[in-house]
């Protein structure tokens, strides 16, 4: 009962391709490559903050529907480095852009943020209680990046992608969103929380930055894409043939391939962007699907399994038709 009808996104313009990380740590573009398939990835300005990146998205989300901003009813935006604890990054969008009639609030399930809080928007637009709602996944993840790790900083950049959903049959079709939170160590970034074990293993013992096992993190990871997206197309009643698509979250090229893999479909109906972006957490799979749709890759009428997975540990997956 959630139709998308309309998407937009924005890339900040700064970039720093793998060479630029060579001459900032020890690494090389071969490495870089092979162990991720990331090339380069957008950063915004020092004076460029999460709020900015998801007000331009959700502006281009508008004109693609041909909506004004007074016909949303609610905004959800999911980040992990919002511009302050409070407001919400969603109210200061909703300032931004004047949605005066809708709602606002910040969802925090890390690079799940999209299709969890897709998977909110659904619940209020089948129920009948909104009709517009606005999704906007936004991370400035340069600004929580040790710069000096080499194990994440090749990883992470930033973006925001945003998607509308109407009230109209079709749309979403199955979802499933869950939590490992005794996994939840694996991927911390700290807040208020005093915390020296956790601040110590950060190379700059700066606590607000984000720490990762990153391999075990990719095990999860692996295992967790293909059992979720296996689960939502059989809930929607669908088999692999009938799916045209699917968005993953883009993290490192090695777990979709991983997790095509394990699901048994070609790597190629898998669409991949993360070589020109990194990882933009939540921003990654809204990000991808404009660019899908752009390439001409997501007709309508078409299925897509959107699946990612991320801190907290968190998963979501979802089949839309588009
Ligand atoms: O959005 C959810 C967030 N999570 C993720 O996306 C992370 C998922 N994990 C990953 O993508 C991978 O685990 C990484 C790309 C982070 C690392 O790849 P890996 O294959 O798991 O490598 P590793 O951490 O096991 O490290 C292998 C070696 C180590 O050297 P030694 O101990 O074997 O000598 C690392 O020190 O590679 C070294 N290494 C690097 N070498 C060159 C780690 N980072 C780098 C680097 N350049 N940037």
């Amino acid at each position: 009962m959630s139709k998308i009808v309309g998407m937009g996104f924005y890339a900040p313009e700064k970039v720093y391709d793998n060479a630029y990380m060579e001459s900032i740590v020890e690494t090389n573009d071969e490495w870089i490559t092979q162990r991720t398939g990331i090339k380069e990835r957008r950063i915004a300005a020092d004076d460029e903050y999460t709020s900015d990146l998801a007000t331009v998205a959700a502006r281009r989300a508008l004109e693609d529907a041909g909506m004004s901003a007074e016909e949303l009813d609610l905004i959800i935006l999911t980040t992990v480095t919002p511009d302050y604890f409070t407001p919400a990054t969603a109210c200061v969008v909703q300032k931004n852009i004047g949605a005066v009639n809708a709602a606002a609030f910040d969802l925090n399930a890390a690079c799940s943020g999209f299709a969890t809080a897709m998977t909110v928007a659904d619940q209020f637009l089948s129920n009948g209680t909104y009709k517009n709602v606005l999704v906007i996944s936004a991370d400035a993840l340069s600004k929580a990046t040790d710069y000096n790790d080499r194990g994440t900083c090749i990883l992470f950049g930033d973006g925001a992608g945003a998607v509308i959903f109407s009230s109209e049959k079709g749309g979403v079709l199955s979802s499933w969103i869950g939590a490992k939170g005794d996994g939840g160590d694996k991927l911390t970034s700290l807040a208020y929380r005093e915390d020296a074990e956790e601040t110590e293993k950060r190379i700059s013992h700066n606590k607000n930055t984000i720490w990762m096992a990153g391999s075990e993190v990719m095990k999860f990871a692996v295992k967790i894409m293909a059992e979720a997206a296996d689960k939502v197309v059989a809930d929607a009643g669908l088999t692999w043939d009938d799916i045209d698509i699917v968005i993953p979250h883009q993290a490192n090229v090695r777990i979709v391939d991983s997790a095509a893999k394990r699901i048994g479909i070609d790597t190629d109906k898998m669409f991949i962007n993360l070589d020109r972006y990194g990882n933009t957490s939540g921003a990654s799979i809204p990000i991808a699907l404009c660019e899908a749709r752009d390439a001409g890759r997501l007709k309508k009428g078409d299925k897509a399994v959107l699946v990612g997975f991320g801190g907290g540990l968190t998963w979501a997956a979802a089949v839309i038709e588009y």
